[in-house]
């Protein structure tokens, strides 16, 4: 599903933003492009952010940091 149709972002792929570290909104906005353009979809953002967040947690998983994951990223 697209959440964001000004970038067309999907949930999923703010989902993976989150997974990679990015833990903030303002942080996966930057990753994704997602609420970088009319903002109307920054609720649904923070909202798709906040579940994945809950989800890892509950998983047990530790997120990391961003700059930790792009770390680990193979270039
Ligand atoms: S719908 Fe996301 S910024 Fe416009």
């Amino acid at each position: 599903m697209i959440v964001c149709q000004c970038r067309r972002v999907s949930e999923k792929a703010i989902r993976k933003a989150v997974r990679k570290g990015h833990r903030k909104v303002s942080q996966v906005s930057q990753a994704t492009g997602a609420g970088s353009g009319c903002g109307t979809c920054r609720e649904t953002v923070r909202s798709v952010v906040r579940d994945e967040k809950e989800k890892v947690s509950a998983e047990g998983g530790v997120l990391l940091s961003a700059s930790a994951a792009s770390a680990s990223s193979p270039a």
